[in-house]
């Protein structure tokens, strides 16, 4: 089945989906209205799972809970890690929207779910009816997989189809609408009240998401590490002031920027573009030198571009891995290296600008996890980012936001950012539990919100903290400010672990091991475990470690552990905000 593409028909108007998302902004689950399984006064019950890692899944299982409500159903919107697949036994009508994080992997909140979903003995669900969305980026190879292992595993196990998968790549929205106003109907039946969803109430606390960002202007640019650190880390504070916004400890703010002017000179050089020629984009004409600048991902190159090159070139090396379909060898050869890069490396091809435009993806704005607390900062936010800079190739090299931060936007000029909630990664309500927060690098920066969050509200549950980085003398970022809230008691412990002050790497986890008694005994008064950073490397050593404290310092077999991690998981304990 295809999904008719009808422009404006979008369930409701961005004002609405403003309204919507801060009405549903910090809600675990969400229950439209009160209802159990089946149908409460003849209205149809449909389930919506979400899995999701960074909140864009929660954002569009929400719209889908306010459109199937306007069409008189009555929607329960549900974390796939607050049900156990049981319940899945007892549903009728199930839409299932999932992002897919990793290499292909499920977001945390649908592991576990997925784990019993996917195991030899999972009963059938004959009586399920289900559509499934996936969202992903299809920059990653496996897009969309999590969404594609539910879809064809909840079809292995008898349920029935509503609806073909739709799989949204970054721009996910209009998609994502488009299902919502595709499937709806399917399930309403007839017995719509009204498709249209009531405004009327729904005064919007801002104008500004992520179709509309804020221009904001940058109040503070500062440089975190010394100035003879191998590394770059910048503070950044951003003002929200009039905007309408609001954030909590947890959030990401997302940054839109514009490519580097200097990098764009130089491709326009490799095509022999003069720049002032007018090209189409988004309907609208304008100089290729423009476009470039603010439209285009020109650092990254595309599937397609890369494809592209190698036909033209015919580049034995580059033909050869692509046809080998190793993946591994393709981002071996791609490491280090940029369009530009491809581009002088073969100069003898050709590109009319409209065919080199054509083989570039849009640019897309990049995340940040919020470093302030909304509470202690309501008209600005922190962040605390690295520069990406390396030379390779002959060249230097620089990431396009991280740079556009640091060394573009001034305080003259605007920057477009909008939120994105992370409804899992929060303060938890209790003030007198303890937390455990292990956050090398910038992943140190959710927990300075935290630790925020927790002084603002005179929490008195304990508060430890798990930081490193590579040098103490040059990458102790925010130092003073750590001392003084040890100083003050705020912050219960701190325990470093600076990689390349010694022979051996010493990496937080090491931390983790040698105070495994004490860490064990915090989860044991009911400590919340979070991890930010890494997602690669140091989120699955640190998640090994864990597991391992777990085993030794709870007298537990290797199973009884796990089972200990998972419930954390499942009681939102142990929280990851990874990348
Ligand atoms: C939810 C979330 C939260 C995040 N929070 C933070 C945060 O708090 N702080 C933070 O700094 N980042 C954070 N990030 C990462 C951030 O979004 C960007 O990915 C990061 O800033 C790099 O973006 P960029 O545009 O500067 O670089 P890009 O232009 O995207 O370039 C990055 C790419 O450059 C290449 N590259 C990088 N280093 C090298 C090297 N040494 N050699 C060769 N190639 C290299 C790699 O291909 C890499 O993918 C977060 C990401 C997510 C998803
Ligand atoms: N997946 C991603 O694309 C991704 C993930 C994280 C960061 N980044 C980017 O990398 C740049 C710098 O990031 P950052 O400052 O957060 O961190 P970072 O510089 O990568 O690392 C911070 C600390 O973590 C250590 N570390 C390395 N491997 C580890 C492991 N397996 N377990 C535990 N610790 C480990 C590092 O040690 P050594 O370096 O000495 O080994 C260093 O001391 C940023 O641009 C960031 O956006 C990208
Ligand atoms: C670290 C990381 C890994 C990702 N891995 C994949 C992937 O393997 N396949 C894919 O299609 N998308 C991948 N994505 C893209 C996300 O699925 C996409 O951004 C999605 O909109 C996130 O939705 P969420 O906020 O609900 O988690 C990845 C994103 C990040 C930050």
């Amino acid at each position: 089945m295809n999904i008719p593409y009808i422009p404006g028909n979008t369930p409701f108007s961005e004002t609405q989906r403003a309204w919507l998302s801060g009405f549903f902004a910090g809600m675990h689950s969400h229950i439209l209205q009160s209802a159990g399984s089946g149908t409460t006064n003849n209205a149809r019950t449909i389930n919506i799972l979400y899995g999701t890692q960074t909140g864009n899944s929660t954002a569009v299982a929400n719209d889908a809970a306010a459109v199937a409500k306007a069409h008189g159903l009555v929607p329960i919107v549900q974390s796939m890690s607050e049900i156990e697949f049981s319940a899945l036994s007892k549903m009728q009508y199930l839409l299932l929207i999932t992002s897919t994080y990793g290499e292909g992997e499920m977001p945390d909140n649908a592991q576990l779910l997925w784990d019993s979903a996917s195991a030899e003995d999972a009963p059938s669900l004959p009586e399920l009816n289900y559509a499934v969305l996936a969202l992903g980026d299809s920059g990653y190879d496996q897009f969309c997989q999590a969404g594609i292992d539910w879809d064809n595993r909840l079809a292995a196990l008898g349920a029935q189809r509503l609806y073909d998968r739709v799989d949204c790549d970054v721009d996910f929205e209009e998609p994502a609408e488009n299902w919502i106003a595709s499937v709806i109907p399917l399930l309403a039946d007839g017995s719509s009240a009204s498709a249209v969803v009531d405004s009327s109430t729904s005064a919007s606390k801002s104008l500004y998401n992520r179709k509309n960002p804020f221009p904001a202007k940058l109040q503070a640019n500062r440089l975190l590490t010394a100035a003879s650190s191998s590394k770059e880390t910048r503070h950044y504070e951003i003002s929200i002031a009039g905007s309408g916004l609001s954030y909590e400890a947890g959030d990401a703010l997302c940054v839109v920027p514009t490519n580097c002017p200097e990098l764009v000179d130089a491709i326009l050089k490799a095509i022999g573009a003069k720049g002032d020629e007018q090209e189409p984009v988004n309907g609208e004409l304008m100089p290729v030198k423009e476009a470039l600048r603010t439209h285009f991902e020109i650092k990254q190159p595309s599937k397609e571009l890369i494809a592209e090159i190698a036909k033209r070139s015919g580049d034995q090396e580059l033909n050869g891995i692509l046809l080998s379909g190793d993946k591994e060898q393709l981002s071996q050869y791609l490491w280090g290296r940029d369009t530009l890069d491809l581009l002088l490396q073969f100069q003898h091809m050709e590109f009319s600008v409209a065919e080199f435009l054509s083989l570039l993806k849009p640019l897309q704005h990049r995340a940040y996890s919020i470093s302030s607390s909304g509470k202690a900062y309501p008209d600005s936010v922190h962040l605390t980012v690295a520069s990406v800079r390396y030379n390779s190739y002959d060249r230097d090299h620089k990431g396009v936001c991280s740079t556009y931060l640091a060394d573009i936007v001034d305080e003259n000029s605007e920057v477009k950012v909008f939120f994105t909630p992370n409804t899992s990664f929060r303060v938890p309500d209790d003030n007198d539990l303890p937390v455990i927060m292990v956050g090398p690098g910038t992943g140190i920066a959710p927990f300075r919100a935290f630790l925020q969050e927790r002084e603002f509200r005179q929490a008195k549950g304990k508060n430890w903290l798990f930081f490193g980085d590579r040098n103490a003398a040059t990458d102790y970022i925010y130092r003073e400010e750590l001392e003084a809230k040890q100083a003050s008691g705020l912050l219960t412990r701190i325990d470093l672990a600076f990689s390349r002050d010694q022979a051996e790497k010493i990496y937080v986890q090491d931390r983790m091991r040698e105070h495994g008694a004490e860490l064990y005994a915090w989860l044991e008064q009911g400590g919340y475990f979070f991890v930010c950073g890494d997602a690669y490397y140091m989120a699955k050593d640190v998640d090994q470690a864990l597991l391992d404290i777990i085993a030794k310092h709870g007298n537990k077999s290797i199973e009884q552990a796990t089972e200990y991690v998972n419930q954390l998981k499942k009681t939102k304990r142990y929280v990851r905000d990874v990348y």
